[in-house]
């Protein structure tokens, strides 16, 4: 996966920093929203970061 990729653009949000939230504790789009911005603004990313944080939540519980 490619974390420097812009998920939102209203915010300016990158992969690597939704899984730096996620990784920080964040479990939920909306604790993600809150860390991050992302998803907050047009909403046209919305279901792009709610896989994302799926997807890391996962990853970082397996370890
Ligand atoms: S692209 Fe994420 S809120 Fe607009």
């Amino acid at each position: 996966m490619n974390l420097e990729k812009v998920v939102c653009n209203c915010m300016n949000v990158t992969s690597g920093m939704i899984k730096d939230a996620v990784d920080s504790g964040a479990s939920t789009l909306a604790e993600v929203q809150e860390a991050t911005g992302a998803s907050t603004v047009c909403g046209g990313c919305l279901e792009d970061v709610e896989r994302l944080v799926e997807y890391f939540a996962a990853e970082r519980d397996s370890k």
